[in-house]
């Protein structure tokens, strides 16, 4: 029997799955995310072969020094949250979810946009202010996204499951950038590859995108790039919020640079740049675009059986360090 920590309650598909696995799991009692400082006094309190974090946690050389557990399971695809480097320093294992949530985080990002497009959580807005007197020709025009272009930022699963239900589901044309060209992109989806990341801004109707949280991905898209945009396109963010620099986000808004925005993540979470929410050409959702019953779900399991085939002696399918 291992003992896991679980910093918080998460659904019950994984913790039943290491519980009869005859692991003893302990979950976080607080309501919300622990601070560093929490998550190292708990770890201190028992000694702990595993554990299972969340993206909200920091997890750096400090917290791995506050317990012997040799494996870190995240229970996110993304996980900028944690230290590789001090991780790799002290032999602990990182594993992270990635799979499962490839078509929810799409589908997410795909309604994002129509959501942007065709103006609906404005229209809703004005419905429920009792603003709605009568049918007008020019009443809350949107955008058709038909025959026009998505630039995918970041060729990897989930842009290319983005991509696929933009190009086959709307007829719309697609390019994209990352660090090298994706056959698929090219084969299945007739993609063009923009090698130049600015063309792949001037060009495109919508921009998505979907690249990791990395130092060389942060404030990839900057001021001089969203200046770069059509005025009548729009930018989606599904991935991490510092990979689009917001400050300078609220004023291409502000000023009509870009027509919209749709955000579910932010680069100071769960804090919005001042004068974002006063906006209303962007919608605003708080980081749920993996969020379906389904896939949380398997998320929780995923990160389970990372930390049980750790605990077996065997190597985990998803260890990112
Ligand atoms: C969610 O943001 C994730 O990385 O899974
Ligand atoms: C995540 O699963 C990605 O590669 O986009």
């Amino acid at each position: 029997m291992s003992r896991i920590f679980v910093t918080r309650k998460i659904p019950e598909d994984g913790i039943n799955l290491l519980q009869e696995a005859g692991h003893e799991v302990t979950i976080s009692t607080k309501e919300g995310v622990l601070t560093k400082e929490e998550l190292i006094a708990e770890l201190g309190k028992e000694s702990y072969d595993a554990v299972l974090c969340l993206l909200t946690d920091t997890i750096d050389g400090e917290v791995f020094d506050a317990t012997d557990a040799k494996i870190f399971a995240n229970y996110a695809v993304g996980y900028d949250n944690i230290d590789l480097e001090a991780a790799k320093e002290r032999g602990v294992t990182v594993t992270n979810t990635p799979g499962v949530l490839t078509e929810t985080v799409a589908e997410y990002a795909f309604s994002l946009m129509l959501a942007v497009a065709k103006r609906i959580p404005e229209a809703d807005r004005f419905t429920r202010a009792g603003k709605y007197d009568g049918w007008a020709p020019e009443l809350l025009l949107g955008s058709d996204l038909k025959g026009k272009t998505l630039g995918i930022l970041g060729a990897g699963r989930i842009g290319y499951a983005m991509a696929e239900k933009a190009y086959r589901g709307l007829g719309m044309n697609i390019i994209y950038n990352d660090i090298k060209k994706n056959e698929h992109f090219e084969n299945d989806l007739a993609a063009t590859y923009k090698e130049d990341i600015e063309e792949l801004f001037a060009e495109a109707d919508i921009v998505s995108v979907h690249v990791p949280l990395l130092p060389a991905t942060k404030h990839l898209v900057n001021g001089v790039r969203l200046a770069m945009m059509k005025k009548t396109a729009y930018l989606i963010n599904t991935s991490r919020g510092p990979v689009v620099d917001e400050k300078a986000l609220v004023e291409a808004l502000k000023t009509g640079q870009i027509a919209g925005a749709g955000l579910d993540v932010y680069e100071d979470e769960p804090a919005l740049a001042a004068g974002l929410s006063d906006l209303d050409n962007v919608t605003l959702t708080p980081h749920i675009a993996s969020a379906s019953v389904e896939t949380r779900g398997k998320m929780s399991l995923i990160a389970a059986q990372n930390i049980v085939a750790f605990l077996n002696g065997e190597t985990p399918e998803n260890v990112v360090s």
